[in-house]
Formats: structure tokens, sequence, C-alpha cells
């Protein structure tokens, strides 16, 4: 059942400490692409909670969104819209910044890749202080389009991330310590 399929998700999910820097318990999903099983598990639990929710896009961060979006969009028949580093995409583009410990990134999306009254679904592998979500959901509701929801394989919730997504629901497989 659920429970099960958690248990071998969370399992298969390595804590690297002091990655990538000192203090910092890196969480390294590349050990659950490793676990077919549980790497199934992970996208057929997001499919079964988005297939009937009419969602016309699901959205990727840049760079571990790319691993778990297009599964998903694929098994629910929505589009695929990759959210990039700064000078990565190549036609016309809007972009967003956002705060990190020290300094800014920046966030580009291509112009026209989702329109006004897309239900989007925004994925990501984990969500720390919430910073790369939040510019994720500006540029697309700056666009037009309506984000339903976002989802992460991890939550670190000691960081409150959920709280910089306003309103909009944020589901998670995984809360990490
Ligand atoms: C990590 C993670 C999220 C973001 C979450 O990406 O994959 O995208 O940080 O942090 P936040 O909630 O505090 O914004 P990272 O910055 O390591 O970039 P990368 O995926 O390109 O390696």
């Amino acid at each position: 059942g659920e429970d099960h399929r958690l248990l071998r998700i969370a399992s298969a999910i390595r804590v690297i400490p002091d990655f990538p820097k000192p203090g910092i318990m890196f969480q390294d999903i590349t050990t659950l692409l490793l676990d077919p099983k549980a790497f199934r598990d992970t996208i057929d639990m997001f499919v079964e909670r988005y297939r009937d929710k009419e969602i016309t896009v699901v959205a990727g961060i840049e760079a571990r969104g790319f691993i778990f979006g297009p599964p998903i969009a694929l098994a629910i028949g929505a589009k695929f819209v990759p959210m990039r580093k700064p000078k990565k995409l190549p036609g016309e583009v809007i972009s967003e910044e956002y705060s990190l410990e020290y300094g800014t990134d920046r966030m580009e999306m291509h112009v026209g890749a989702v329109q006004p009254g897309d239900r989007v679904l925004v994925i990501d592998d984990l969500i720390a202080t919430g910073g790369t979500l939040s510019a994720a959901i500006r540029l697309l509701e700056r666009v037009g389009a309506e984000v339903v929801e976002c989802a992460c394989v991890i939550e670190l919730p000691e960081l409150k991330g959920r709280e910089r997504l306003g309103e909009r629901p944020l589901f998670v497989l995984v809360k990490a310590a």
C-alpha cells in the first residue's frame, strides 16, 4: 500500500553530510533513480494524484525537476515546460529573480510555452527555503496560468519554505530532517 511505497522511496534517498559545504545534509535522489521500483513508485504516486485534475502543463525546475517532471507529464497527457537557469533557453524568455543565501539567481521560461488559462503542476525534487518554487510560481502567474499545485519528492520542513508559497498547495512524498 501507500505506506510501503513511501517507505521504499524514503529509504532510497541517500543523505550525504557536509555537501556541498559543512553543515548541509544533502538529499541525494540519484540513489532513488538506481532503484527502479522506488523510482516507479515515486512517479506513480504523482500520476495517481494528478491524472484527473485537468493539468495542461507540467513545469519542471532545473535540474532535478527535469528528471521527475517528464514521466509525469507523459503519463497524464500534459505538456512539459522546462524552467531554466539563465541563458540556457534559446528563444525569447521571461525571467524572475530570486534570493539565495548569498546574492540572487534568475529563472527563465520560454515566452509562449505556457498560455493564459493553463493549469500547471510545478515539479522539483526538493523544497528548502521555497525561493525557487516561489520564483516559478511568479513566472507562471505573470503569463496568466493557474498553478494548481507544487509537488516535490522531499521537503525540509524546518526551513518553512511552504510558507513562501502563500495559498498555493504543496504536496510532498517525504519530509526530511
Ligand atoms: C536545489 C533543489 C531545488 C532548490 C530548492 O537546486 O533541487 O531546485 O535547490 O531550494 P530552495 O527551496 O531553498 O529554493 P539547486 O539550487 O541545488 O540547483 P540544481 O538543481 O541546478 O543543482
